[in-house]
C-alpha cells in the first residue's frame, strides 16, 4: 500500500518525524557500549515537552548506568529481557500532584502522561540510532528500594536503552502484524460509511 502524504501540501521531507516514527521498533538487544550523557539528556529534553494533562508535568525521571545498579534493577524486573547499557525510570509524583486542585482519578491523565513522555524518549532514542525499549513489568516495590525512592515517587516505566546487538535471534515475544488504519478506523460514527 503507498502511503499518502502526511501534509496536504507534500512537503514532508526524508527525517522528518514520521521516519523517525516508522523507524522505531523495540530493540531488546544491546552492545556493552555506553550512552553518552548527551545522549541521555537529549532524550531527557524530548520528554521535557511532552504534552501533560492540566500542563501539571508530574513525571521525575532516575537514570541508572552504574552496572552494579543496571543488575540490581534487572533482578527485580522480569520485563527487562536483555543488558541495556542504560535505563530511564519514569515515576509520578505524588507530592507535586497533591499540589493541583485537579481531580484526575476518572480518566488517569497522570499515566498518559507517562506515554506521552515515553514515546517522545523513544522517538529521541530511535534518531540517535540507539535501541530502546518500554519496560513496564517490575516490582514495583523492590525497585522503590534500588532506586532508594521515596513514597510519593511511584515508578511507573522504564526505558531500556542501548546500542542495538547485531541481528542474530530476537528475543522477546514475536511481532504482531501492525493492524491498518483501515480496519482500526471508523470515519464520524462507528457505524458510518
Ligand atoms: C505499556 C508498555 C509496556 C511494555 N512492557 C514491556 C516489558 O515489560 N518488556 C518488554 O520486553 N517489552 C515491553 N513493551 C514493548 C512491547 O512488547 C512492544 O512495543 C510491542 O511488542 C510492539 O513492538 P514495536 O514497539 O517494535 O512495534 C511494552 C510496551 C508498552 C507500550
Amino acid at each position: 500500500v503507498k502511503l499518502v502524504s502526511v501534509s496536504e501540501k507534500g512537503s514532508r521531507k526524508p527525517g522528518q518525524v514520521f521516519e523517525i516514527i516508522k523507524k522505531r521498533r523495540v530493540t531488546r538487544e544491546f552492545t556493552t557500549d555506553p550512552v553518552s550523557d548527551v545522549d541521555i539528556r537529549t532524550i531527557l529534553e524530548a520528554a521535557r515537552w511532552a504534552p501533560s494533562g492540566g500542563g501539571r508535568r508530574l513525571n521525575v525521571y532516575v537514570v541508572v548506568r552504574d552496572p552494579v545498579n543496571l543488575r540490581k534493577l534487572r533482578a527485580v524486573s522480569p520485563g527487562i529481557l536483555g543488558y541495556p547499557a542504560a535505563v530511564i525510570v519514569i515515576c509520578i509524583d505524588q507530592a507535586k500532584a497533591a499540589t493541583f486542585a485537579f481531580d484526575d482519578s476518572d480518566y488517569g491523565s497522570a499515566f498518559v502522561d507517562i506515554g506521552t513522555a515515553a514515546e517522545n524518549m523513544l522517538l529521541a532514542a530511535a534518531e540517535l540510532e540507539l535501541g530502546a525499549c518500554p519496560v513496564m513489568s517490575f516490582h514495583k516495590d523492590a525497585l522503590r528500594t534500588v532506586l532508594r525512592l521515596p513514597d510519593t515517587l511511584v515508578p511507573n516505566m522504564m526505558i531500556i536503552l542501548g546500542y542495538p546487538a547485531p541481528k542474530e535471534e530476537a528475543i522477546g515475544q514475536p511481532r504482531l502484524r501492525l493492524p491498518t488504519v483501515d480496519e482500526t478506523t471508523y470515519w464520524e460514527a462507528y457505524d458510518g460509511e
